[in-house]
């Protein structure tokens, strides 16, 4: 088998001198010479390799050059390998039309003179190696094409999937504060009214168990989807999630006072506060940040959340390559909304990320 790369001539000539002759006039041209002394064996020889070009004497016994020629045309694989003739002397125009409608592209007369060889079995070889660019340019073109059109496709899924996240959250969320929430409500109540007759020692405890669960549920609930989200503007949720870690540990979380004018469309609005709860969680998580400070501003067409923490900082490494899903989940948020996110020293020391998404009338 020939290599991939380097062409393949094959010669057809029933006179082993005159293929030796050809073969050593074609040395130069850098391809592999394949040599057949019948049509029998040319068409063998180009199920094994693929040609760029076949030199095909017209007189040979047995298979002449035009009934090889016929065959090597109907088989897929040499459909288009250009066809040179190599015809006597004493060919006439009939014989080289008959050649032309065997699918011949090109005659060469014998003897054949070694130099018009060379020059015409060049300029063929030429010709092949830049179809073969082209073919490969546009598989490339194609290739691209197709990894293009992958890649918007699973943006369109990221964001479908991201919106269904939070569709279902904010379902769960639901059903879990009004189905649950409510019906553990009613049994509390029902305890309080039935159970004069109980031990009160155990109707304290046993209140003080539902009540503990009733505050597990609404936790849970608030912690899929808080309320607040679906209530008001980005400032009173970042407020409140400032509050809710504060209140959990020493994070000290405060928000910029020009923050509160900045209005914004929900999928917006629920992208950047899921930014700002994952950058706290890792501000205390991996800088063990005891401050951070939100900005919220709206400058140059854009939506900018900044969230400063006072942590160890970021350690160089490129954010793409962590192993994490937060940076990677921000990105996936902000992308349909044509956003993105920055990271920088922060300058009360420690990791700065700032989200920002162009507003509605400036998205491509
Ligand atoms: N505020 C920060 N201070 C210092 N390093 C940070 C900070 N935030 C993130 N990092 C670093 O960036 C990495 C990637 O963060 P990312 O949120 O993408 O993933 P993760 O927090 O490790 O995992 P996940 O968010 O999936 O639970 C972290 O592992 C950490 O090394
Ligand atoms: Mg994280």
């Amino acid at each position: 088998m020939t290599t991939e790369t380097t062409p393949c001539v094959l010669l057809v000539d029933d006179h082993p001198n005159t293929l030796h002759l050809m073969r050593e006039a074609l040395g130069k041209t850098g391809a592999v010479i394949l040599t057949a002394t019948s049509g029998m064996d040319a068409l063998r020889l180009t199920l094994l390799n693929e040609c760029a070009l076949i030199l095909l004497d017209v007189r040979m016994p047995g298979m002449d050059g035009y009934e090889t020629a016929r065959l090597l045309r109907g088989a897929e694989r040499t459909r288009h390998t250009p066809i040179l003739f190599v015809t006597g002397a004493a060919e006439d125009e009939e014989a080289l039309l008959k050649g032309y409608e065997a699918g011949g592209v090109d005659f060469l007369r014998k003897p054949v003179a070694m130099d018009l060889l060379l020059a015409k079995v060049t300029a063929f070889l030429e010709l092949h190696r830049r179809q073969r660019e082209e073919r490969r340019s546009h598989q490339l073109t194609l290739e691209l094409e197709r990894q293009q059109e992958n890649a918007a496709r699973l943006r369109e899924l990221a964001v479908l999937l991201q919106n269904e996240r939070e569709e279902e959250r904010k379902r769960i969320a639901h059903e879990l504060h009004d189905e649950l929430g409510s019906r553990l409500a009613r049994i509390r109540l029902d305890l309080r009214q039935e159970g004069s007759g109980v031990d009160r020692a155990w109707l304290t405890r046993i209140l003080a168990q539902v009540d503990e669960v009733i505050g597990c549920v609404r936790g849970v609930a608030v912690s899929l989807r808080p309320p607040v989200l679906d209530q008001m503007g980005l400032y009173a949720c970042l407020e409140w999630l400032a509050q809710s870690f504060s209140a959990s540990g020493p994070l000290q979380v405060t928000l910029g006072d020009h923050s509160r004018n900045v209005a914004m469309e929900e999928p917006v609005k629920t992208a950047l506060f899921r930014i700002a709860q994952e950058a706290l969680t890792n501000a205390v998580r991996h800088g063990r940040a005891s401050r951070v400070e939100f900005t919220l501003t709206r400058a140059a067409r854009r939506i900018h959340l900044t969230i400063a923490d006072d942590g160890a900082g970021w350690n160089g490494q490129a954010h793409q390559q962590t192993s994490g899903m937060g940076f990677r989940g921000m990105e996936e948020r902000l992308r349909p909304l044509g956003g993105a996110i920055r990271l920088e020293r922060s300058p009360i020391g420690g990791l700065q990320l700032v989200a920002t998404v162009p507003e509605p009338e400036s998205r491509p």
